[in-house]
Parts: structure tokens; sequence; C-alpha cells
């Protein structure tokens, strides 16, 4: 028995390896090694990828990202994923003591709806706190009146953050260094662009520029 179980997790280990492998050598012009991949298990497990579009990463077809919460606003309302529908949203998930990645991001979104112009008065920023214990609604407010006069901050308790993160397949987890008292929060960080029915129409990776962001949300924005 033990030795079929360990035959099957070789038998995997063996499959992932050769399916980074083939990934590696398999990479076309520009392509990264992560994108390569997911190429191949969409071709192994079926899943067609959609041709991709000006800027973002495409969703292979059939993984759907988003789904309903539960959170409270940087004003204090209830809020819902129904609160949104019907407008489009760019959403990020992170903390306000983040030192670096949050604020570059988030400075990212509010310069690529400036970049927009009217067209992104049809797109809400929305910031959900990974980081709840610390992110209190008054703590919110303050923030995100830092980046943009619309800008919405969302926050909850621990297990309703969870449920929200979980619906974006966000990962989070606390890191305590050492040497310093505070605690981090290591956590993934892809802005999403929202459509109004809900469903995550791109992921932008940290780094893409405002400018990129813009062309491809005033695309989509078209496109609806
Ligand atoms: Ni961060």
């Amino acid at each position: 028995m033990i030795r079929a179980v360990r035959l099957a997790s070789l038998a995997l280990a063996l499959l992932l390896a050769g399916l980074w492998a083939v990934a590696w050598f398999g990479r076309a012009p520009g392509e990264s090694l992560a994108d390569a991949f997911l190429r191949r298990v969409a071709v192994l497990t079926g899943m067609d990828m959609p041709a991709p579009s000006a800027g973002g990463i495409q969703l292979a077809q059939g993984v759907v990202l988003g789904g309903p919460f539960t959170l409270t606003d940087h004003t204090g309302r209830a809020v819902t994923e129904r609160d949104f529908a019907g407008r489009a949203v760019l959403l990020y998930f992170g903390y306000t003591y983040c030192p670096d990645v949050c604020p570059t991001e988030l400075g990212t979104i509010a310069a690529a709806l400036d970049a927009m112009g009217p067209a992104g008065e049809r797109v809400t920023p929305v910031f959900v706190t990974i980081d709840p214990e610390r992110d209190t609604q008054a703590a919110l407010a303050d923030y995100v009146s830092r980046f943009h006069p619309r800008m919405v901050g969302l926050t909850g308790t621990a297990e309703q953050i969870a449920q929200a993160a979980r619906a974006y397949r966000v990962y989070y987890a606390k890191v305590r260094p050492r040497d310093l008292g505070d605690y981090l929060m290591d956590h993934s960080s892809f802005i999403y662009f929202v459509g109004p029915d809900g469903r995550v129409r791109s992921l932008f990776r940290p780094e893409t520029t405002p400018e990129a962001i813009a062309a491809a949300v005033a695309a989509q924005l078209r496109a609806l």
C-alpha cells in the first residue's frame, strides 16, 4: 500500500517536473516560465487559453475568479458583492502597513484611472485589507483617501476576509521578522479588473504600468 502511494507520488513529481521542463524549452519569445507552464497545464487538462489581449493575464477558460463576500467599507457600511453589481471595479488586496508594494500598486490604480480621463469615472477603485487585525475602518478611511477620492476600503472579521480572499484566490500569511517588533503580511499582489457582472476579466501583475492598465481597461469598457 505504502509502496503504491510512493510510486504514485513519484509519478506525479515526474509529471510536474516534465511539465516544467517542457514549459521551459517550449516558451514562446517573451513568454514567462509561469505563463508557459500554465499553458501546458491548460493543454493537458483540456482548458483552452483564449488569445492574449492587450495587457493583463488572460484567465484560462473555466477558471472563475470572484464570488460572494460580506465586508465593511471605510465609512462603516456593510457591503457585499451585490453593491458592486453593474459597476466596473479595479480591485486590490493588501494592507496599510505594507512598506512598499501595496502603496505602489494603489498609486498605479489611481494613475491608471486618471490616465483614462472621463472613462476612468466608470471604474471604482477598491482596496480589500488582508490584515483586518490592524486595518480598522478608521485606518482604512485615512489610507484610501491618500490614493484616490473615490477609492473604497474594505475590511471585516478574519473569517470574512478569508472568504473574500478565497473567492479571488489571494494568498496571504503573517510573517514576523526576527529583528522587528511589528509583523508583516506576505501576500499575492495582483490588480483585478472586475466587470459589471462581478466576474474577473483581467489580472495585472505587480509593476504593470498605469498606462498599460488604462489601455487594457479602456478597451474592455468599450467592449461591454
Ligand atoms: Ni503589500
